[in-house]
């Protein structure tokens, strides 16, 4: 099976993980395309939805599903989400699709977060995949040299302004070897808006899609 077709594996395996009636906060990319297509398939009844991104509200809404406001909400979320990479401590890189302050939240306020990826995401060390910051654009000289002074490469994502209307950077070669260190030491530097380092606010549940079936992390 190739990578697309074990995301729709995995879109279709969690739906066994969804209650009825309560908000399901859908996350960002191709792997909740897919989930999405597969809820809406579903027939599931749900409270409504609450959206990490203005492309998964679109979606969302294309599909007639109520998209809440996130400060509105007192129900318990569910939040299905996938992720850029994952190691075996369940710790993530996310925000690859630039999504990643609004998925950061969402995350922080669920009930419960499953996280559904491909096996290509999980990895032994984090790292390979550049790491997305959000920025205040006024915060870009200081931050790049902050992350030189690191030992990192900022690159400056260029033609991308994300829903909140900052900049990314994604930050290649950076040591990653204690994730929580790094997200702590990155989210002291002011104008970071949004770490995609999703170390300390792990999901609690990974389902992963390989050739054998779906795998568990929890
Ligand atoms: C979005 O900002 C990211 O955090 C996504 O979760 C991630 O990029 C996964 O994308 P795919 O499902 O397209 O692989």
């Amino acid at each position: 099976m190739n990578y697309n077709q074990l995301k729709k594996k995995v879109a279709l395996a969690v739906l066994d993980y969804i209650p009825d009636n309560v908000i399901i906060g859908f996350g960002t990319g191709s792997t909740i395309s897919y989930f999405i297509k597969a809820f809406y398939k579903s027939k599931k009844k749900i409270l409504g939805a609450v959206s990490s991104s203005y492309h998964t509200t679109i979606i969302l809404k294309n599909y007639g599903i109520k998209v809440f406001e996130i400060n509105t909400i007192s129900d318990p979320i569910i939040y299905i989400d996938s992720a850029d990479e994952i190691n075996y401590n369940m710790q993530m890189i996310k925000g690859g699709g630039g999504a990643l302050t609004k998925e950061k939240i969402i995350a922080s306020i669920s009930k419960k977060f499953i996280c559904i990826i491909d096996e290509s995401k999980l990895v032994n060390q984090l790292g390979l995949f550049p790491l997305p910051i959000e920025i205040i654009p006024i915060a870009y000289t200081y931050i790049f040299q902050k992350i030189i002074q690191l030992g990192g490469f900022p690159k400056y994502r260029k033609g991308f302004i994300t829903d909140q209307g900052n900049i990314i950077i994604d930050i290649y070669n950076l040591n990653l070897k204690n994730p929580v260190k790094m997200e702590n030491i990155l989210n002291s530097f002011p104008g970071i808006v949004t770490v995609g380092l999703f170390a300390i606010k792990k999901p609690d549940l990974i389902l992963i899609s390989t050739n054998n079936g779906i795998k568990k992390i929890n």
